[in-house]
């Protein structure tokens, strides 16, 4: 996962994330993280070819932004060469079942404006526009 998530940080552009990943911080971030929900992951054999991690909001996020205690973020990486296969929508159908059975009333996707695929791939498995910041479109997505 850190090999997979540092390969986008260095193509650049698609994720707030700047410093490369240690499996330290994977844990601490996606699989064990403090108000995660779920993490799941793509494998073709022994290779991981995307992840997708819900968390509930940061209820003392400090920004005019901050979301509502039962909604979610979500953030979602597939390997450089595996785009386009489904493995993106494919992992949402797992989280999106996870977000239900935690409660989650809505999904939150913040994506950098110049980050097109992302958009188009949110969009594409059922996220709407809700708030656009300067940098950044926020969309959402009720799994209830
Ligand atoms: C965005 C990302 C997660 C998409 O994953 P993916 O596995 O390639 O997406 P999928 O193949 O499952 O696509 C599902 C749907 O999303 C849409 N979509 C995905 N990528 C798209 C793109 N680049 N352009 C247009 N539509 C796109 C399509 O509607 C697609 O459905 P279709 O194949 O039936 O037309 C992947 O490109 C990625 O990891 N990018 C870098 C990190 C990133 O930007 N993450 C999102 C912000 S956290």
């Amino acid at each position: 996962m850190a090999q997979l998530i540092n390969e986008i940080i260095a193509i650049g552009g698609t994720t707030a994330h700047r410093r490369p990943f240690d499996e330290h911080r994977i844990l601490d971030e996606f699989i064990a993280a403090k108000r995660g929900i779920c993490c799941f992951v793509a494998v073709d054999d022994a290779q991981i070819l995307g992840f997708q991690a819900l968390e509930w909001c940061d209820p003392d996020w400090p920004g005019e932004d901050r979301l509502p205690a039962d909604w979610a973020v979500i953030g979602t990486y597939v390997a450089p060469g595996a785009h386009g296969r489904g493995i993106g929508r494919a992992l949402f159908l797992e989280t999106a079942k996870a977000a239900k059975a935690a409660g989650v009333r809505f999904i939150d996707a913040t994506i950098r404006k110049e980050n097109e695929g992302g958009r188009a791939f949110y969009a594409g498995i059922g996220f709407v526009d809700y708030r656009t910041g300067d940098e950044s479109v926020s969309k959402r997505f009720a799994p209830g």
